[in-house]
């Protein structure tokens, strides 16, 4: 039956779970161009999404920590990675499902004032939860980062992972960026355009759009709380 919930929820592109196999387009499909990833609302993280980081990391077994750190982090070492998430000076952006979980966080670190890159360079950190892959959210979060990296007048974008980081580095070289490897690590550097109008209006219209979706899952969250109450009574 169409419900009213059941509208709310197909308002939003961000599957709550796991996709049935037959819906879910396969990394090759989706590298092939038979199956176009969907634009999904990207927003803005800030402290008091910490604990939703928190849970978005640990959520990651030990090859995919791996892969995003570069060492197999311990559930310690990613509790004190996000406790020291500097959200004054870095910006941290996310895609929730419908449940309102981070399925997928990148985090822009800008190189720090005392350094002497400061204000040119910032670092790229991605992380998408295993069956949320292969959809192209770490493709957009990365075309946001450049986006945002852009406006914020960096000039150089730099990625640091493993030379079997293969999705990764597809997705450094297909944006432009140049690979450098020193065995089982690799280094890819994209240097950035200055901003533009352009570039400064659709960061706008994506942040007002992903808070929009993000309201209307709360809301559609709240509701089905509602219906649900009376029975679990
Ligand atoms: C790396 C990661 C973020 C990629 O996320 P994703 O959402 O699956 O990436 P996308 O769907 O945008 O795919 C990006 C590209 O890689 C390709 N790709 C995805 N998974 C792949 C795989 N397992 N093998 C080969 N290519 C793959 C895609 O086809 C796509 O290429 P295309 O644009 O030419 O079609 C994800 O695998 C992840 O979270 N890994 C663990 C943490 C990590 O490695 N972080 C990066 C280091 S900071």
């Amino acid at each position: 039956m169409f419900t009213f919930v059941s509208w709310l929820r197909s308002l939003s592109d961000a599957p709550a779970g796991p996709v049935p196999a037959a819906r879910k387009p396969t990394v090759a499909a989706v590298h092939k161009g038979r199956a176009r990833p969907s634009r999904v609302p990207i927003r803005a993280l800030g402290p008091r999404c910490r604990d939703r980081i928190r849970r978005h990391l640990l959520a990651l077994d030990a090859g995919d920590r791996y892969m995003r750190f570069g060492y197999a982090a311990s559930d310690e070492q990613v509790e004190r990675y996000v406790a020291q998430i500097d959200f004054d000076r870095d910006e941290v952006f996310g895609i929730y499902n419908r449940r309102l979980e981070l399925i997928a966080v990148a985090h822009l670190a800008y190189a720090p004032a005392t350094t002497a890159s400061a204000g040119r360079s910032a670092e790229f950190g991605v992380s998408v939860l295993k069956f949320a892959r292969g959809r192209g959210y770490g493709a957009q979060l990365f075309a946001r980062a450049v986006m945002q990296a852009r406006n914020a007048g960096v000039q150089q974008l730099m990625i640091q992972t493993l030379s079997e980081n293969t999705a990764m580095l597809r997705i450094a070289r297909r944006a432009g960026a140049t690979v450098q490897r020193e065995g089982s690590e690799s280094e890819a550097y994209l240097q950035l355009p200055p901003p533009g109008i352009g570039s400064r209006v659709t960061q706008l219209l994506q942040a007002q759009a992903a808070e929009v979706d993000y309201r209307i899952k709360q809301r559609s969250r709240q509701i089905q709380r509602l219906l649900r109450g009376p029975q679990a009574a």
